[in-house]
């Protein structure tokens, strides 16, 4: 088969590879139907995860079609079409049952570790993947749930609810601000509606994003890079500050803007990847009453989203802006790297 192999920092290759082959009872093998590409990806290749060696097949999100199930799957059949979920779950580990899936010890990979495609085993940007753990890490597409739709259930939605709406706690009548309007800001924007977000502010650099930030149920935007965006963030909120500040970026500078706008007793949840230390002001903070989260995304929301998509209530399908075939992997990774200019959500890719 062919896969997106990883050549260490800057290299990547679309290239023969051996079929992945059942190695535990609880496996799944999976032809990939629709793949994409995450901003973690873009992390890897610029060499910010070390754990992920030279030769590892990348990728975490995938629809697919299962061809061959370990002996001890009971749930699944060879033919069911399946959301792949970016993090592994054995479904019986004293964290898997606390729901903490993002921390599955399971031996698979690492123990400890939920996520593992595309990081410490072979991922799904290939034409067959390995799923281990298949009944829990893998989720029956219902009838009527498109792959486009389905693939964004493999990470970006989970992450933006799970880790941005429900750990930033958004409750009804709540103004929420979501700092960087990438795919996962979107997916909290679209989400924090569940939760009964009063007015939701898209805060991001690119113009682009914020306008279609609107599609996914922002009420407002602010540009970044505008002198006075703090200003225009408070005077929404009558100068108090947001009640939910959710940072979806990863910087040391959208961090501190998050804790910069929230009002006394909010909330900030980080959800962005950060790789440099980032300073926290405990000393300005304090006396503010504020709460602050951050985290892995655990996945055990997406049978709940899944639902949700399958009846048209979450707006997933906007988010894929760019379609290539498997042939054309390389020229998916070079637009949705180049996204400021090409205006890339999200890409997907397919066989
Ligand atoms: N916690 C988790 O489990 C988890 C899972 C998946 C992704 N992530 C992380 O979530 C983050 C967002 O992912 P994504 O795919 O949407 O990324 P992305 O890079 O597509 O989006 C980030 C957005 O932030 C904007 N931005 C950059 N600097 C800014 C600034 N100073 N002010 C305002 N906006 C700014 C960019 O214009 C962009 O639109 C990443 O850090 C990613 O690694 C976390
Ligand atoms: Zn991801
Ligand atoms: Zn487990």
């Amino acid at each position: 088969m062919k896969a997106l192999v990883y050549g260490g920092p800057g290299i990547k290759e679309w290239k023969e590879v051996p079929n992945p082959k059942i190695m535990q009872p609880g496996d799944a093998i999976v032809k990939v139907d629709t793949t994409t590409i995450c901003g973690t990806d873009l992390h890897i290749l610029k060499g910010d995860v070390p754990a992920v060696t030279v030769g590892r097949i990348l990728g975490h999100e995938a629809v697919g079609t299962i061809t061959e199930l370990g002996s001890s799957v009971q749930s699944l059949k060879v033919g069911d079409r399946v959301i792949v979920s970016c993090i592994k779950s054995c479904g019986h580990c004293a964290n898997c049952k606390a729901g903490l899936y993002s921390h599955c010890l399971g031996e698979e990979g690492a123990s400890g570790m939920g996520w593992i495609l595309g990081h410490l085993i072979d991922g799904t940007q290939a034409e067959f993947v390995r799923v281990p753990y298949a009944e829990n890490s893998l989720h029956k597409m219902p009838a009527g749930v498109t792959d486009e739709e389905g693939v964004l259930l493999s990470d970006i939605f989970p992450t933006g609810f799970e880790i941005g709406v429900q750990s930033g706690y958004v409750k009804p009548g709540d103004t929420v601000a979501v700092v960087g309007a990438g795919p996962v800001g979107l997916a909290a924007i679209a989400t924090a509606g569940l939760y009964g977000a009063a007015r939701i502010i898209a805060i991001d650099l690119d113009e682009n994003r914020l306008i279609k930030s609107k599609e996914f149920g922002a009420t407002d935007y602010v540009l970044a890079s505008a002198a006075d965006w703090k200003s225009q963030v408070m005077a929404m909120t009558d100068g108090a500050g947001v009640d939910v500040a959710i940072e979806a970026v990863g910087t040391p500078a959208t961090f501190t803007m998050s804790t910069e706008i929230v009002r006394p007793g909010g909330h900030v949840a980080n959800v962005g990847v950060h790789g440099k230390p980032v300073e926290l002001h405990v000393e300005n903070l304090w006396i503010h009453n504020v709460t602050i989260s951050m985290g892995l995304v655990n996945t055990n929301t997406t049978p709940m989203l899944l639902k949700l998509i399958a009846q048209k209530k979450l707006p997933a399908a906007k988010m894929v802006t760019h379609h290539f075939t498997f042939d054309k992997f390389l020229d998916a990774y070079d637009t949705f790297s180049r996204a400021a200019e090409t205006k890339a959500l999200k890409v997907v890719i397919q066989g």
